[in-house]
């Protein structure tokens, strides 16, 4: 079974998309690391053919070997994946390799475009959202930040890039269950998930 999560950034989504990878015993994969990690590269002035990214069994991100995972969630890199996103030859490539990774196999796959572009058949897609307002304090409160107003500036520039971009712009697909965050607990957003996939998959508990 496939599950896709879409949503802007901080609304919840890995955090409810890694719940479901381990209720149900899916693999988890946050394709915006992926998108981080390739910015990661080019900053670095790796040229982008020459760049080989890995994802492994246990979840870490390899860049040409070496594994960057816990480097990928900084405000630098919130912004150039952001830009590297724009890029066709980019989305291409990570689109491929996130289809191969999902292969045979039930995943929860978590991102922008997942629903819409990556898998198109998935059996369950439930996009999330949040006012900004409510996702930049969220934010703040992961990165231990007091101030709000630069994070909300960024997140606002980031939302503007990511839905008017003209390769696979973030959407709901037409088919997604949409969930709005602001006004829930983490927990409820979470019962709700695992009921809404259980129901989509017509079956009780695990396995789906
Ligand atoms: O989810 P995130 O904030 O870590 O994603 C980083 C950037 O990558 C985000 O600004 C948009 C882009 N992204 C994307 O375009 N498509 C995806 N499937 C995942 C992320």
């Amino acid at each position: 079974m496939h599950i896709a999560i879409d949503g802007p950034a901080a609304s919840g989504k890995s955090s409810v998309a890694k719940a479901l990878a381990d209720h149900f015993g899916f693999l988890y994969l946050e394709t915006g690391r992926m998108y981080r990690a390739v910015a990661l590269g080019l900053s670095r002035g790796i040229p982008l053919d020459q760049l080989r990214l890995e994802v492994t069994e246990a979840g870490r991100f390899l860049l040409n070997g070496e594994d960057v995972t816990d480097e990928l969630h900084t405000p630098a890199l919130d912004r150039g994946s952001s830009e590297v996103a724009t890029r066709r030859d980019v989305r291409e490539r990570m689109v491929s390799l996130q289809r191969e990774i999902a292969e045979d196999r039930d995943v929860v796959m978590e991102g922008r475009d997942i629903g819409t572009v990556v898998l198109p058949n998935a059996e369950v897609k439930i996009f999330l959202d949040a006012a900004p307002e409510v996702r930049a304090e969220r934010r703040a409160r992961q990165r231990h930040q007091r101030d709000i107003e630069p994070i909300l500036e960024d997140l606002r520039r980031r939302d503007r890039r990511d839905r008017t971009r003209a390769i696979s712009p973030l959407n709901p697909a037409s088919d997604a269950h949409i969930i709005d965050t602001s006004e829930k607990a983490l927990t409820e957003v979470i019962l709700a998930a695992i009921a809404w996939v259980k129901e989509r998959s017509g079956k009780g508990d695990t396995p789906v």
